[in-house]
């Protein structure tokens, strides 16, 4: 049996992608076959597609870091035939192929059951951003010191960055939310936004050694000279969640914010995490954190993904892009 696929090729060092039609393996022994219905979009993702070997070592190659689904073969006593589940991250999208083809076969153990009250496209709105984006808020959430300073969240209009803004809101702290793009005010207002602050602007000045607190903990989805910035800038036993590195790898800072107020950086790895905390996860947004994600979705089939693909590497893209195999 055939499934197409979005298939990345290595031809003489270029990488190009092109929906195939590929061969269905038999899932192995404790492996789980899935149809995937939905897939989502993240800025990993663009990285295997554009031939990223940090990412994916080898090609031709499926990518996909985010799928929802029907067990179609359980071929493992945890799963029967028809089990509707999500799986995210571990090394699906990376080296095992992924949820840009309308059937993956991963380990069962890399699978959650979807929540009932909770659709595919609802799960695949959320994907690994907001995996990422509940990882880094319950990091916040640890300091019960934290003062009542807005919390500041980067990236905001990007996928990681704008369930974060809707998060932290719904939890009913103020959001300050820091973007490149000035034509998204409306959108960061319609999501929880209490202010808006200019990338270009914030980082006109540099970092300094210490400013005065402006924030009482941050989710930082970028990186580099933006998390540089914000360390001296939270608040006594402020925490900031790190989890992103879009603008940059290298940080510079010195040990004042830390020793001096007790500042904790928080790396947040969701891909990796443990099995029983992406289904508390899961469980959450079906429940007290249930999201309506609607406004900020763009549902796709994978021959406009190329499209989403460029943008997410260009920083422009806004909420979240959600990938639906067949009709
Ligand atoms: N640690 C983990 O477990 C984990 C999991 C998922 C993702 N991530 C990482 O989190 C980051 C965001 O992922 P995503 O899927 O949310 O990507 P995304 O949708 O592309 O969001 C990234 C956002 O960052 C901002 N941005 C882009 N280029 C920038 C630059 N040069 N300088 C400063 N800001 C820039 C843009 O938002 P504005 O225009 O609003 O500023 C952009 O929309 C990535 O680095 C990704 O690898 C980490």
């Amino acid at each position: 049996m055939k499934y197409s696929a979005y298939y990345v090729e290595e031809i003489d060092g270029a990488f190009s992608a092109s929906i195939s039609e590929l061969e269905l393996q038999k899932p192995d022994d404790g492996f789980v076959q899935i149809k995937v219905s939905h897939s989502s979009l993240n800025y990993k993702d663009a990285l295997s597609a554009s031939g990223n070997k940090g990412v994916t070592r080898n090609y031709p190659f499926v990518p996909g870091i985010d799928a929802a689904g029907t067990i179609a073969d359980a071929n493992s006593s945890e799963f029967t035939d028809g089990d509707e589940v999500i799986v995210t991250g571990y090394d699906m999208g990376m080296n095992t192929p992924g949820g840009f083809g309308e059937y993956i076969n991963v380990p069962a153990e890399w699978v959650v059951k979807k929540p009932s009250n909770l659709s595919s496209l609802e799960a695949m709105s959320i994907g690994t951003a907001g995996i990422t984006a509940a990882a880094s808020v319950l990091k916040i959430q640890e300091s019960s010191k934290a003062s009542d300073l807005p919390v500041l969240i980067s990236g905001a209009t990007g996928g990681v960055g704008s369930i974060s803004v809707m998060l932290i809101s719904k939890l009913g702290k103020e959001v300050s939310a820091l973007t490149g793009k000035p034509s998204s005010t409306d959108f960061l207002n319609s999501i929880g936004a209490n202010n808006i602050i200019m990338r270009d602007e914030y980082l006109e000045s540099p970092a300094k050694a210490m400013e005065r607190p402006l924030f009482s903990s941050a989710i930082d989805t970028v990186g580099g000279n933006v998390l540089s910035k914000m360390l001296p800038q939270i608040s006594p036993h402020g925490v900031i969640a790190c989890c992103g590195n879009v603008a940059g790898i290298e940080v510079n800072t010195t040990v004042f914010p830390f020793i001096l107020r007790g500042i904790t950086l928080a790396g947040i790895d969701s891909a990796e995490s443990p099995i029983e905390f992406k289904t508390s996860i899961w469980n959450k947004f079906a429940d007290e954190w249930k999201l309506d994600l609607s406004s900020m979705i763009r549902v796709v089939f994978k021959e406009n993904l190329q499209q989403e693909i460029d943008l997410i590497l260009e920083g422009g893209q806004q909420g979240r892009v959600v990938l639906q195999h067949g009709e």
